[in-house]
């Protein structure tokens, strides 16, 4: 089958490291090993200076009809200036949304070159590997109401509200214990029951769902405060987290640092499966920004957005063992001391993006 991918490399770095993630998916169509038909169309400022918009309806259109969507990265101080609406961020809060992209998949691996290097306990995190599942359309970020008011007394309040509903904690509770079913087959769900009504909720569903539909996978709950001390006291004791928005984006930060640099991390955001075909809409981009500080320099570091197209075959297309080859292949070029200068270390070689997306793809 020939899979339909829609690359969106953005700005600054994200047009850089795109550069490699495309030499790959060309070896991989020229050598019979997959099937792609990509298209490639602007995203963020690099869209508004096109057309002046943060994605144009043409390339929203695309995106629906992709298998999967490879994004870089968007913004810079190039844009400061431009209205709201239009402002580079639009774009990839639109795709999440016309997506309905509700599962956010970071994992967080610390190759094992990059262990010897780290400032953290070597034993801490070599070998970590380790997948936070953050529910991302829901939860405090979206409750309503959300608002400031004045209380005219010169006090005024600002309020946010946590909701979640049943079927939003069945949903990101099933992809959790599906991935944990192709990894270690444990999960822990994270909220805090304790103090809120939305975590009792939370933990109810879960342990249901996890009962009557995946008894064959362990679950164990942890409220979340407990869950962040955990991930830096002893993260290798996880295998999938489970939590909401608000501590999923906490907890997933705190699992980044345990890894090394911002320039390794891939994300996966998958929407719900499609009631004719099965398939999911699913996006793929690196944690990181648009790094204005180095773009153009040819010095990003292009792992994270290798190893997100090493995700986009993994969960989007099934093609399991060419994921782990292209891991390996990640894996490999660092045993080798290959560094970009983000994770460079004594003894280590500097290299720059096309050289260590070439090594990759030797590998
Ligand atoms: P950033 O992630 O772009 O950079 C943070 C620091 O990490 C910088 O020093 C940068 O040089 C370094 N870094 C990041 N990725 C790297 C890589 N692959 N290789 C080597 N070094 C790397 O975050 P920052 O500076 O806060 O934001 C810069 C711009 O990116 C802003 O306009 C921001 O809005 C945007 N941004 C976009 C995101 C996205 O498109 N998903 C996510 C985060 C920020
Ligand atoms: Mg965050």
């Amino acid at each position: 089958t020939t899979h339909k991918l829609l690359l969106l490399p953005g700005d600054g770095i994200g047009v850089e490291t795109m550069e490699e993630v495309k030499a790959i998916v060309s070896f991989m169509n020229e050598e019979g090993l997959a099937s792609f038909e990509t298209e490639e169309g602007l995203v963020g400022g690099s869209a508004y200076d096109a057309h002046g918009k943060a994605i144009s309806e043409e390339h929203m259109k695309l995106a629906t009809e992709s298998d999967a969507v490879l994004f870089g990265a968007v913004g810079g101080p190039k844009w400061d200036g431009v209205p709201y609406e239009v402002r580079p961020e639009a774009g990839l809060l639109r795709l999440r949304k016309d997506l309905a992209l509700f599962a956010n998949l970071r994992p967080a691996i610390c190759y094992p070159a990059l262990a010897a290097a780290s400032s953290l306990k070597h034993e801490v995190v070599e070998g970590l590997d380790i997948l936070i599942v953050r529910e991302l359309t829901g939860g405090v970020y979206f409750g309503e109401p959300k608002e400031i008011t004045d209380l005219g007394n010169g006090q005024k309040r600002g309020v946010d509200t946590q909701v979640y509903e049943t079927y939003e904690i069945e949903r990101i509770g099933r992809v959790a214990f599906e991935l944990a079913r192709t990894r270690g087959n444990k999960v822990t769900s994270m909220e805090k029951r304790n103090v809120m009504k939305s975590g009792v909720l939370w933990n109810e569903v879960m342990t249901r769902v996890g009962r009557e539909e995946y008894s064959d996978v362990k679950l164990d709950h942890m409220l979340a405060d407990s869950g962040g001390m955990q991930l830096v006291r002893w993260p290798k004791q996880f295998d999938v987290i489970v939590t909401d928005n608000l501590f999923g984006d906490l907890l997933s930060d705190i699992a980044a640092m345990l890894t090394g640099s911002l320039g390794m991390l891939p994300s996966a955001s998958l929407g719900a499966p499609d009631e004719r075909s099965g398939k999911r809409k699913a996006m793929y981009e690196p944690v990181h920004g648009s790094a204005p500080d180095i773009a153009g320099q040819g010095i990003a570091n292009p792992i994270a957005m290798i190893a997100s197209l090493a995700m986009c075959l993994r969960y989007s297309f099934g093609m399991v063992e060419l994921a782990d080859r292209l891991e390996k292949a990640i894996s490999d070029t660092l045993n080798d001391g290959l560094r970009t200068k983000d994770i460079m270390s004594e003894g280590a070689r500097e290299v720059g993006t096309r050289e260590m997306g070439a090594a990759i793809l030797a590998k």
